[in-house]
């Protein structure tokens, strides 16, 4: 607390402290997902996500996000062909994306050919009107375009045309590398798509509902939750992750780091969440599909950090576990299929994309405006002294 606001606190009449972060508090109910923050569990739509992500194509996961059940065999068809038939972005976008600093920020010129991509809507749309497959189907199919023109554009490279005929994982990882992946990396892409496709009321997600409740169109919600994602207690980390560990370097350096970053009072990266007490549950299947494919040395340096950062940290913080989160193990994952480091979140806004359009779905569905109230702690009655010299 500022010592201004414990000043005003002892002359104002009782109030009780705002819960920081909003932290236990319930702003909406959501058919979509649910954590179990004690237990170490994500369910989509009921489905656990064990039972998800490898298991079926993520476009099918995200029809599940937005319509509600699995695709059977031709719903799943028709998705795909729409999802594939919307990669092209339009010829304004692809100028900005080819004029945009090289040395920017690739989540910033994605979130601003966000904001582009509003100044050319879809015909037919009234403020309110709710959201269609179309509009997200229009809109989150052109993200992983950005993105890898972006990446060739910043290299002064030929840009990669969409493909049509591959699936959502494995034309992205084509359009950032030139190459149709392994099926072994499209298949860790697309877990790591489902796994990171929908979280809860996070903070993003939150953004993004909180925005739409005003009935603004969708475009400004999503240029808001991108702006939400890009802070590194949010989406920010798995670079700063991967940066950790090649700064790390040995298996021999892990104890030392870790213990000198700790003591300046430094976040270990990858570690700690809101909400789970226990293991994330996507951190599980991503740390396999980091075994799986990255190379042996680094995963091993990466469990040794694992293992290091959760002992020094448990030794601080008795109170609460402090377990690899969902960016942990993902850094190795995105690495392992071709991602550039400064594309890893940007990579997590296109897969973060389909559960915002979900949320915005569903927050237009029983819409009512975010208006939370604020309980002012600062001082009453001050009077401007007589004769100001700031006075007219
Ligand atoms: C994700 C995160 C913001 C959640 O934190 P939170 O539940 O809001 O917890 P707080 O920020 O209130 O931290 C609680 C305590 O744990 C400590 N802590 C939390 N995460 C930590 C980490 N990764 N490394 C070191 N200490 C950590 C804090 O320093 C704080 O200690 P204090 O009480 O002595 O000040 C936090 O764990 C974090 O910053 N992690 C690193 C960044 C990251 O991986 N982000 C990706 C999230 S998916």
């Amino acid at each position: 607390m500022s010592s201004l606001a414990r000043e005003s606190a002892s002359i104002q009449s009782p109030w009780s402290p705002a819960p920081r972060g909003l932290e236990g508090i319930v702003v909406a109910n959501t058919m979509i997902s649910k954590i179990d923050g004690k237990a170490g569990k994500l369910i989509y739509r009921g489905y656990d996500i064990s039972e998800l992500a490898g298991v079926i194509p993520f476009e099918a996961v995200a029809f599940l996000l937005w319509v509600g059940h699995v695709p059977n065999k031709m719903e799943l068809e028709i998705f795909r062909k729409s999802i594939a038939e919307h990669r092209q972005v339009s010829d304004e976008i692809k100028e900005f994306v080819i004029s945009a600093p090289h040395e920017a920020n690739p989540l910033d010129v994605l979130r601003t050919a966000v904001s582009i991509m509003g100044l050319y809507p879809p015909p037919k749309r009234n403020p309110g009107d709710s959201v269609l497959i179309e509009d997200g189907v229009n809109l989150v199919s052109q993200f992983p375009t950005v993105i890898a023109y972006f990446q060739h554009a910043r290299n002064d490279e030929e840009l990669i045309e969409p493909r049509t005929d591959i699936g959502h994982a494995a034309n992205y990882v084509y359009m950032l590398t030139g190459e149709v992946p392994t099926k072994e990396h499209e298949y860790a892409l697309d877990s790591y798509f489902t796994l990171l496709a929908d979280h809860g009321m996070n903070a993003s997600t939150f953004s993004a509902r909180v925005t739409i409740s005003t009935l603004t169109d969708i475009y400004s919600a999503l240029v808001a939750a991108i702006g939400t994602l890009k802070g590194p207690l949010h989406g920010g980390a798995p670079s700063k992750v991967w940066d950790m560990l090649m700064e790390i370097r040995s298996e021999g350096n892990v104890t030392p780091w870790l213990t000198s970053h700790l003591k300046n009072k430094e976040r270990i990266m990858g570690f700690g969440h809101r909400i789970y007490r226990t293991e994330d549950p996507r951190s599980k299947i991503l740390k396999k599909l980091a075994k799986e494919n990255s190379d042996p040395k680094t995963f091993a340096l990466a469990s040794k950090v694992e293992e290091e950062a959760r002992r020094l940290l448990s030794a601080e913080h008795p109170e609460r576990p402090l377990d690899t989160n969902v960016e942990f193990y993902s850094s190795l994952v995105l690495n392992s299929v071709g991602i550039p480091t400064d594309m890893f979140t940007p990579t997590f806004a296109s897969a973060r994309s389909f559960g915002w359009i979900a949320h915005i779905m569903e927050q237009l569905s029983d819409n009512r405006l975010y208006r939370p109230a604020s309980e002012y702690v600062g001082p009453l009655g001050l009077s401007l002294p007589k004769n100001s010299d700031i006075s007219d």
